[in-house]
Order: structure tokens, then C-alpha cells, then sequence
């Protein structure tokens, strides 16, 4: 049975332009609705695929990024908390080191699907925010 609050199609809710992610860069942040909770997000590209987040570390709830849409620490092979300095695997949201330890984040289901990557669950409430980096939030 489908999920029922499966979006598709023209109904899914595009976040913003694949070319935006580019591989362990800058995060797409979003805001999406899950019962009646606005929440920060976050998508990002990682080993050529597209992931995404609620933007809350299971230690102490505070946002990742250390700059608005900085994820990834230095290595770009983890996302990292700029709280605390807690670990996560970008394809699994688990954690691998620091004070929550083999907690995750929360995924947000995000379809890649020609070339808009969509909300797939939940309700977008605000697209894509953009960041001062020189990203360009269109994907041209
Ligand atoms: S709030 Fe993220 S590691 Fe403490």
C-alpha cells in the first residue's frame, strides 16, 4: 500500500535544481512540515546521490552547519555538528563519533528526478534558502 502522504508527479514539491548539489559541497536548506511542525532541513549530494535531513543534531537539537549550508567537515566525507563536533555518515545520517554515538539524524525522503530534486514526504513550506556562497540557487 502507498504511502499516503506520497507526493508525485506534478504534485511533488520541488526544493530546488540538481546541479545546485554538487558532490560533499554546500547543503540546500529547505523547511518542510511534518505534523503540523515546521522543521529546518537539508539536502546534499554525496557519491552522486541526493540526501536529506531535518537540520537537528540527536545530541542537543542545534542546526549542523557551522556557515549556512556547511555541512561536510574539511575531509567532505562526513557531515559534521558545529555545536559539538559530532560525526555523521551523509548517506545514512548515523552517527560514527563524538557525544551521540550511534544515534542519526532524521531523513527526509527526497526524490532526484530530472534534474529537480523533490519532497517526497511532508509538506514544503519554503524551498530552497539560499546561501551566501556563490552557488547559484537556479543551477544555471
Ligand atoms: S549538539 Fe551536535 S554534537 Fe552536540
Amino acid at each position: 500500500m502507498a504511502d499516503a502522504t506520497r507526493m508525485s508527479g506534478t504534485d511533488a514539491a520541488v526544493i530546488c535544481s540538481r546541479a545546485v548539489l554538487q558532490d560533499a559541497g554546500l547543503a540546500a536548506r529547505f523547511v518542510v512540515e511534518f505534523n503540523g511542525r515546521n522543521m529546518d532541513a537539508f539536502a546534499i549530494a554525496y557519491q552522486g546521490k541526493v540526501h536529506a535531513y531535518v537540520n537537528s543534531c540527536p545530541h542537543r537539537g542545534t542546526t549542523l552547519d557551522w556557515e549556512p549550508g556547511q555541512v561536510f567537515d574539511n575531509s567532505g566525507i562526513y557531515l559534521v555538528c558545529a555545536t559539538h563536533g559530532a560525526l555523521f555518515e551523509p548517506d545514512s545520517g548515523r552517527c560514527v563519533g563524538g557525544p551521540c554515538q550511534g544515534a542519526s539524524l532524521t531523513r527526509v525522503q527526497v526524490e532526484d528526478n530530472a534534474g529537480q530534486v523533490s519532497l517526497v514526504t511532508g509538506r514544503l513550506v519554503q524551498p530552497y534558502l539560499p546561501t551566501t556562497s556563490s552557488a547559484d540557487p537556479k543551477g544555471d
